[in-house]
């Protein structure tokens, strides 16, 4: 029986984050090179948006290229960004009968020509689904972001007073509610420089499964681990 019918539907996180991590490790264990990993990686992408969707999620934000990932080998950066630019081609039909929204943090313009031409292109087309926002962090890294907020309230000669609500504002995720759940796959447990401020009263979920094989019933099992939690934001509870 799938562990679907074991959610309360009452307590779905409004916003999933997820570090897909694992794929090179997983390809490598089956004798494959790294990027056959990444075009497996992308079915789970397909798969558990598909299941957010389904069952309510209203942001998922994935980590799908950070600033450090430059440095990896040209072939894998480039694979990479060929993978982005095929997936979104392949899927925006899906996306748009889905009813859902594709968006992006991070420094996008500074991908190539052909990936940010692509991604501009889905979030036009998408911008009015409401169902669902799939945020794909590309160029992103929280450090980045954190330093750009500070930047641009620098730079804003009304801002007089900076407390928490300003400084959110000025984040690439303002108009995002504060993950509820954070899932890294493939047993690293850190954050890798993601959403940094953002994660700050954030359940994390951390499983040995690699991301390729991360599907429909894992992401419930990390729902589940979710929905046991108690969440006190700092406070008691009587
Ligand atoms: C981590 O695995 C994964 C990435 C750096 C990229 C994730 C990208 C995809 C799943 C495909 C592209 C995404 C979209 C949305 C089209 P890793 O390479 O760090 O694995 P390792 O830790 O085993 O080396």
């Amino acid at each position: 029986m799938s562990l679907y019918s074991k959610l309360d539907q009452t307590k779905i996180p409004e916003h999933v984050a997820v570090i897909m991590d694992g794929n090179g490790r997983w390809a490598k264990s089956k004798g494959m090179p790294r990027v056959y990993g990444h075009r497996e990686g992308v079915k789970r992408v397909r798969e558990i948006t598909e299941v957010c969707a389904k069952i309510g999620v209203k942001y998922l934000t994935l980590y799908a290229f950070s600033t450090e990932n430059w440095s990896r080998p040209a072939y894998e950066v480039n694979a990479l960004m060929s993978l982005l630019v095929s997936t979104i081609d392949k899927e925006l039909k899906t996306l748009m009968k889905n009813n859902v929204r594709l968006e992006t943090i991070g420094d996008i313009e500074k991908l190539p020509e052909k990936s940010y031409k692509s991604l501009l292109k889905g979030k036009d087309l998408t911008k009015n689904n409401d169902r669902m926002a799939l945020v794909l962090a590309l160029n992103y890294s929280g450090r980045w972001d954190i330093l750009n907020a500070l930047k641009k309230i620098k730079n804003n000669a009304d801002i007089e007073i900076i407390d928490s609500e300003i400084f959110s504002n000025s984040l690439s995720t303002a108009s995002y509610p504060d993950p509820d759940l954070l899932i890294r796959t493939s047993g690293e447990i850190r954050l890798s420089n993601y959403l940094l401020w953002e994660l700050a009263y954030s359940e994390l979920y951390f499983t040995d499964v690699k991301w390729p094989d991360f599907k429909e019933e894992n992401f419930y099992e990390a729902l589940l681990d979710f929905q046991n939690r108690d969440r006190r934001f700092g406070n008691v509870k009587e």
